[in-house]
């Protein structure tokens, strides 16, 4: 087996040159990427660049125009999202959708139960752990729909989190929270990647993202721009007038 090769199936996650046009808009534009199990990866670039359209790619919900995407070593590129999800594979939505007149905890059991493929009771035990991580115990019996903006993330997060995730899949879970309530979340995100989780986060809000995240990549109209350790890729001049719009 070649050294290569080799390194491939000890990834997590291994993405081959993916494209993914709609119509003459290149979205995802050759984009290569392997993250290795329990890193965590931050993602930023500018609005419209093609960042929940990788996520949508890697969890199954649009498929690749070309490229491979790989989970530990098997081949998931044709695979549809329940059995991406029963690989490991757990995303947040940019826009939370909870089932809104089901509670909080109902919401974590269905994950749990279809997601996740584990027992009844399996289940109820995972989901109050999941709660308690969250930060939304107190709230497992209320109204997804009754929920705040904070709360409604923290679900969104918890969701995901219930079908047991090898690699969470973070989509702007801090965009629109006050800055004490991002800092409660990047605790949150802090205590599950330190339990093993692979996390990868898009994020505007750069110094939450760097709280977690040990690499950065930066797409800029669906190519990638940059990758590499934070602070080097932040100070790189084409990411600062791209993305932070400094320079000439
Ligand atoms: N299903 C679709 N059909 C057509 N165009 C789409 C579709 N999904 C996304 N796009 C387009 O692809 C581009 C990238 O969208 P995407 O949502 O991936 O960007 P993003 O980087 O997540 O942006 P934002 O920071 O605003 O969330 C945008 O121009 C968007 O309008
Ligand atoms: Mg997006």
């Amino acid at each position: 087996m070649s050294n290569e090769l080799v390194t491939t199936m000890q990834q997590l996650l291994v993405l081959e040159q993916l494209h993914k046009s709609y119509g003459s808009v290149k979205v995802t534009d050759d984009i290569s990427l392997s993250l290795a199990p329990g890193e965590a990866l931050g993602i930023i670039g500018p609005n419209g660049a093609g960042k929940s359209t990788l996520f949508n790619l890697i969890s199954g919900g649009v498929s690749a125009d070309s490229g491979r995407i790989l989970l530990a070593g098997q081949d998931v590129t044709r695979e549809p999202v329940f059995k991406r999800c029963r690989r490991g594979v757990g995303r947040s939505h940019q826009i939370p959708h909870p089932f809104v007149k089901m509670t909080v905890f109902e919401n974590l059991l269905v994950g749990a139960a279809f997601g996740a493929n584990q027992t009844e009771k399996a289940s109820y035990d995972w989901c109050a752990h999941v709660l308690e991580l969250t930060g939304l115990i107190r709230k497992a019996n209320v109204l997804a729909g009754s929920l705040t903006l904070l709360e409604r993330k923290r679900l969104e997060m918890a969701r995901a989190l219930a079908t047991r995730p090898r690699l969470l899949l973070l989509d702007e879970i801090a965009g629109g929270l006050t800055e004490p309530e991002c800092l409660e979340l990047v605790e949150t995100i802090q205590g599950i990647h330190r339990g093993g989780t692979a996390i990868i986060w898009i994020e505007h809000i750069v110094h939450a993202l760097l709280a977690v995240a040990s690499r950065l990549m930066v797409i800029n109209f669906g190519r990638k721009l940059d990758e590499g350790e934070p602070r080097a890729v932040m100070s790189n001049p084409r990411v600062q007038e791209i993305y932070l719009g400094i320079g000439s």
